[in-house]
């Protein structure tokens, strides 16, 4: 138990992916997994454990932005053993070439937020996936038909810039591919407690075109991505 999580030591699986939405982590935990049982409950952040393949994986929401993510990520780790966290999410397409609906790998996260500034010092970490996560899962969207981009994504801690689209032109300029508000924190808090991260993104909007998925789309899509992100879960 912690004071975020009313789960039992032994309750989550090796693998867990990570929704933002408590909801979604439902709906993946009650659509995809055999015998899924809820294991938390606190502050209806939900979280599930479950089969998929044959194999025990967990699902458990993280609300949004990094400095909630990192509360779960943290203890999942730190409590319960957890080794291979997977998020998936949505984000916004800052590329041209990533259309809406496509996946975005995200290899690196460049970061808006300070949460781990002191720890780096001078230094500028460089938040990474973590590469057989990262191989696999492009390997599985290949084989699924999904257009996929792995690169470079930032994690924005406001969801509305007060500079608009302008505020992430340096990192446009730079080559980043999308933004989402999480991903960096995992990474980060993953190489510090040598596990395994990486961050799953359907372009749920483009902020150069404008382009937003529809209803329909957005199911398909996040019904894909659950697919996707189960079997690499499964295969690890
Ligand atoms: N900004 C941040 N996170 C997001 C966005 C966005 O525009 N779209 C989906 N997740």
């Amino acid at each position: 138990m912690t004071p975020h999580n009313n789960a039992k030591f032994g309750d989550y699986a090796e693998t867990v992916l990570l929704p933002g939405d408590p909801l979604r982590a439902k709906w993946v935990a009650e659509t995809f997994l055999e015998d899924a049982k809820q294991v938390n409950s606190v502050r209806n952040c939900l979280g599930y454990t479950g089969t998929f393949n044959g194999k025990r994986v967990s699902v458990q929401a993280t609300g949004m932005g990094q400095p909630s993510l990192a509360i779960y990520v943290n203890e999942l780790i730190d409590t319960y053993g957890v080794k291979n966290l997977i998020r998936i999410g949505t984000c916004g397409g800052l590329n041209k070439k990533a259309k809406v609906r496509d996946l975005i790998l995200g290899m690196s996260a460049s970061n808006e937020g300070n949460m781990f500034k002191e720890v780096f010092g001078k230094f500028t970490f460089a938040p990474t996936a973590d590469f057989s996560l990262l191989r696999k899962a492009a390997d599985l969207a290949d084989e699924k038909n999904i257009t996929w981009h792995a690169g470079g994504i930032v994690s924005g801690d406001s969801f509305y810039q007060p500079l608009g689209l302008d505020a992430y032109k340096p990192l446009t300029a730079h080559g980043i591919l999308a933004v989402e508000m999480e991903a960096a924190a995992l990474y980060t808090i993953a190489a510090h407690k040598n596990c395994k991260a990486l961050a799953i993104c359907t372009i749920s909007d483009c902020l150069i075109t404008g382009d937003e998925i529809d209803a329909d789309q957005r199911q398909t899509s996040l019904t894909d991505m659950a697919q996707l992100s189960l079997e690499l879960a499964a295969s690890i």
